[in-house]
């Protein structure tokens, strides 16, 4: 037990969430191989690796804080993602993170890309995705982003309001191509995550609601339109899930509204996709399920609901954006004050201050998100000690790990590694208080590789431009003491 961490007991308040006893894990050094990537290791000193390559070597290199990718290890979580829907179709949310050289290993794997702007779908064409293998999704699509999505030939267009279905239409008339689409649908589902992510209650701006009777209906409207080719149906229910029940409820819906409109219409739609939203581990107890078990759930349901309803079964497809990407990055910062602050009852958390913050990770404030981290230049023999690790931002809700135990020694220009950051964190990241972004440096076989580079202060001044006549306002104070 630290110097300046007690015991637990009734006067210390609740430090911790819940009221958590405050108990220290036994080994600091430990890392969890479900949180971790695969080649993340530990030296024989006791320095956190990334396939190979010393965390002091990479931020000597490129800087901290910074984005590290074992590449190898998101190259597996793709071909287990491809293995385990086999037959069917996975779609990478590139919204979890985006880059070229990313979108190009994942269609080397065989996985299409779901993007949701014309940003994303500019990264996804500028990667070399075929076109064929892209889905363009967003409830506000601009008709410009359509009309992009359709001249580059995107295979699956996601319909979320009779608005777009009407201008798509008309798009897809005036160029003369006939788009493959799907109804994204709102099952009704309250899936068990943070309410911003959750996505298929009726109560949210996506898709088309089941229950009312609009889901039916922008089915009637699409096919009213010989432009449009209707080829299924679409749900997303959320984010960061770990129980299949939801999604199992999700296909149970959606196949009965394939039913219906076999019915109504005499047609078979071939396919459906059940989105993304698996979950992945990011803290001590996260218990996600691997994409086999997941896959064979869902085409378990989606196969009995199919027999039951007398339907043949339609292409699965699914668009995992964290289970791919978020285990396979971790971000290194650089400890730059340590601050003791007393608690009530006695207790000590030392406010552990990084490089970084809020600006590259902002699920911690946004979600309340939960986060691993570690000292990663090496370990030490100091007892643990109750701390937050703190951004450079200037608001008190700048916080990357809330909870968590480092050693008490931890001191200015240590190294700690967070883990699990590869999805919503770059993609999510800002220039609040002017922070360049900072880089994504991938790792294979002990070589490290830039695929972002680090934002320079010239980057954020070049779109600064001025005033075109300066603003008339009073002369500016004279300074004392100066000439003139
Ligand atoms: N498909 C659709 C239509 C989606 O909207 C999303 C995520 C996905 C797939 C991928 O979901 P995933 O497998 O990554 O859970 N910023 C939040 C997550 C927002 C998710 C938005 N949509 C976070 O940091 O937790």
């Amino acid at each position: 037990m630290s110097h300046s961490a007690h015991p637990a007991g009734p006067s210390h308040g609740h430090p911790l969430p819940g009221g958590e006893p405050v108990v220290a894990p036994p080994d600091l050094t430990v890392l969890n191989r479900r949180i971790w990537s695969a080649n993340v290791d530990r030296a024989a000193d006791g320095e956190l690796t990334v396939a190979g390559l010393p965390a002091g070597q990479l931020a000597a290199e490129h800087g901290t804080p910074v984005f590290v990718l074992d590449s190898a290890d998101l190259r597996q979580r793709a071909r287990d993602y491809v293995a385990a829907f086999a037959g069917g179709d996975v779609f990478y949310a590139g919204k979890a993170f985006l880059c070229t050289a990313v979108a190009r290993l994942l269609a080397e794997e065989g996985l299409g890309i779901d993007v949701c702007t014309a940003g994303e779908l500019a990264i996804a064409l500028r990667a070399g995705v075929d076109p064929q293998r892209l889905a363009l999704h967003g409830n506000n699509k601009s008709v410009d982003e359509l009309r992009q999505a359709l001249a580059a030939g995107a295979g699956r267009i996601v319909l979320d309001s009779h608005l777009e279905i009407e201008r798509l239409a008309e798009l897809a008339a005036r160029l003369g191509v006939r788009p493959r689409v799907l109804v994204r649908v709102t099952v009704g589902v309250e899936a068990h995550t943070h309410a911003f992510i959750a996505t298929a209650h009726e109560d949210q701006k996506f898709g088309f609601s089941l229950a009312s009777g609009q889901a039916a209906a922008a089915v009637a409207r699409v096919l009213d339109h010989p432009e449009l080719q209707l080829v299924g149906l679409h749900s997303h229910i959320g984010s960061q899930i770990f129980d299949t029940g939801g999604f199992e409820v999700a296909a149970h819906r959606v196949v009965g509204l394939l039913a219906r409109i076999r019915d109504s219409h005499g047609i078979e739609l071939p396919e459906i996709d059940l989105g993304g939203g698996q979950g992945i581990a990011y803290v001590d107890g996260d218990d996600p399920q691997p994409p086999a078990r997941v896959a064979a759930r869902l085409r378990e349901i989606v196969e009995r609901e199919c027999g039951l309803a007398g339907l043949a079964v339609p292409r699965l497809a699914v668009e995992p954006g964290r289970a791919i990407i978020g285990p396979s990055m971790l971000t290194l910062y650089e400890v730059g004050t340590v601050k003791p602050v007393e608690l009530d009852g006695g207790l000590v958390r030392h406010y552990v201050s990084v490089d970084g913050g809020m600006s590259d990770n902002i699920r911690t404030a946004l979600y309340d998100a939960g986060y691993t981290v570690v000292l990663a230049n090496r370990t030490s023999e100091a007892p643990p000690q109750l701390s937050r690790v703190v951004g450079k931002h200037c608001e008190s809700g700048d916080i990357v790990v809330r909870d968590c135990w480092l050693p008490a020694d931890v001191a200015p220009g240590d190294l700690l590694a967070v883990a699990a950051t590869g999805a919503y964190c770059y993609a999510m990241a800002s220039n609040y208080n002017r922070i360049p972004r900072p880089p994504v440096v991938a790792v294979v076989d002990g070589e490290s590789e830039v695929l972002l580079r680090r934002e320079t202060l010239e980057q954020l001044m070049a779109n600064d431009v001025g005033w075109a006549v300066a603003p008339a306002g009073p002369e500016p104070a004279p300074v004392p003491g100066r000439a003139g």
